[in-house]
């Protein structure tokens, strides 16, 4: 398995291109299948999770064919309703496949879907929300069963705005009889994105990016070309390396109000930030004051993906900066590594409490998720001396070309193949 060898200490400074967002591509390969007609997604990014779900749509009998930045996707002969446990325990995404081969087929059977280990993270929304549109579904030897007559409009009314439930569930309305009116919808960018896709397609789909999305069923969808939104993730995560090492940066690609909630802490960490456009400039010093209190909530509150790597900024900034993480149970697995580099944390259930130290020393490190592998690359390029971060396929799956774009940088980080 791939590892990183980094020496930390370099300030970072120059642009840097922001990929096109997991969460909003993954979705969006789904629905591809919701037409006979070819559909053409520019920018897929060259990570592993979209390669997963490309093999995925393979399984279902697409043709995909890449053309240069183009990845086109024939469900015309799409035949199979069953998607093998082999794909989806690598891709919790894979759930999402679930509406749009309801549509295509009226039935399918998935196995439980697998992703990163940060919690219990049940599917119930999406299952309930399905059963709402007319759709029967045992779970037996670890498969999902579905089956539908017809798909039928509904009001559903998520317990909580879960992004995959309300992806799931639109791809699901799209083309069923009548109206469905989701309440509590999640209001992520990446949602929007689904929509904008959607009746680029024919779909009609309203009220995405607020609490209620209304989607009226239509008989037919046709082909689409499609540029997907950036990934605020990525650049988040490149504002916090810059913030933590010190210099300046610019990324290019990712509104300012998608990551609003993340420039107001980098602001009260002592950044000085700059937007313009879908260009963020952010200046630091590499002496930041901490913050009290970080507090994961759904968009637009400050995103669970970001945690970690906030968390690991948070190691080396002045005073103690509490972290609570509401999301996703188990979502800290990264804070015994960081203390393997001197770190000084303490994690109670969902709650952190990080204390900052002058400086964090090198180490061998091993990534346990995606996003926290993530925060030990960064905390290894803040660090003092040499650090391995093993286990890359965790960070591969989302971002693409990392090693690359941190040393145009001035990081010191290559990539040992194994
Ligand atoms: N939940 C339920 N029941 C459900 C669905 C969700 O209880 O049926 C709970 C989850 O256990 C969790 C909370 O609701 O506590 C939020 O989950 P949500 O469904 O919103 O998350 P998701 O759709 O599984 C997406 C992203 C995640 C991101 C979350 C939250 C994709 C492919 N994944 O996951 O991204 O953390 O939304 O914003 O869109 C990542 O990129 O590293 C990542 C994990």
């Amino acid at each position: 398995m791939d590892k990183y060898i980094i020496n930390g200490g370099e300030k970072l400074y120059g642009k840097v291109d922001i990929q096109c967002a997991k969460n909003a591509v993954l979705p969006l390969l789904a629905a591809s299948v919701l037409t006979d007609e070819p559909v053409k997604i520019r920018g897929v990014p060259a990570i592993n999770d979209a390669e997963n779900m490309l093999g995925i749509l393979d399984e279902v009998g697409c043709k995909i064919k890449r053309q240069r930045d183009c990845t086109v996707i024939d469900s015309s002969n799409a035949a199979s309703p069953e998607i093998s446990t082999r794909l989806t325990k690598e891709l919790r995404s894979s759930v999402f496949m679930l509406g749009s081969i309801l549509t295509r087929f009226h039935r399918a059977k998935i196995s439980y879907p697998g992703g990163c280990d940060i919690g219990l993270r049940p599917i119930d929304l999406h299952l309930s929300g399905l059963k709402k549109l007319g759709v029967r579904i045992a779970e037996k030897d670890g498969y999902i069963h579905c089956e539908t007559d017809k798909l039928q409009g509904a009001e559903i009314l998520l317990d909580f705005p879960s992004v995959g439930a309300t992806e799931n569930i639109l791809l699901a309305a799209v083309k069923a009889e009548g109206v469905t009116v989701i309440r509590n919808a999640a209001k992520e960018p990446e949602i929007i994105d689904l929509q904008n896709f959607l009746t680029g397609m024919g779909a009609k789909v309203s009220g995405a990016g607020g609490s209620t999305i209304v989607v009226e069923g239509v008989k037919r969808l046709h082909g689409v070309e499609y540029t997907p939104i950036g990934d605020r993730i990525e650049a988040g995560t490149y504002l916090i390396a810059a913030a933590s090492c010190g210099g300046e940066i610019e990324t290019k690609g990712v509104f300012p109000e998608n990551i609003a909630a993340l420039l107001h802490k980098l602001r009260e960490n002592g950044c000085k930030i700059h937007t313009k456009n879908d260009k963020i400039i952010l200046t630091s010093n590499g002496r930041l004051k901490a913050v009290d209190l970080v507090e994961t909530m759904p968009f637009p509150g400050f995103p669970t993906d970001l945690q970690a790597q906030y968390s690991a900024l948070s190691c080396t900034a002045t005073g103690t900066t509490l972290v609570v993480e509401n999301l996703f149970e188990t979502r800290y697995r990264y804070a015994a590594e960081l203390k393997r580099m001197g770190a000084d944390i303490t994690v109670r259930g969902r709650v952190a409490f990080i204390r900052g130290v002058e400086r964090l020393h090198g180490a061998f490190l091993t990534a346990g998720d995606l996003r926290g592998g993530a925060a030990l690359v960064l905390a290894a390029l803040k660090a003092e001396g040499e650090s391995t971060v093993a286990n890359l396929y965790h960070i591969d799956r989302g971002y693409a070309d990392f090693e690359d774009k941190l040393r145009k940088l001035g990081a010191k980080i290559r990539r040992i193949r194994v």
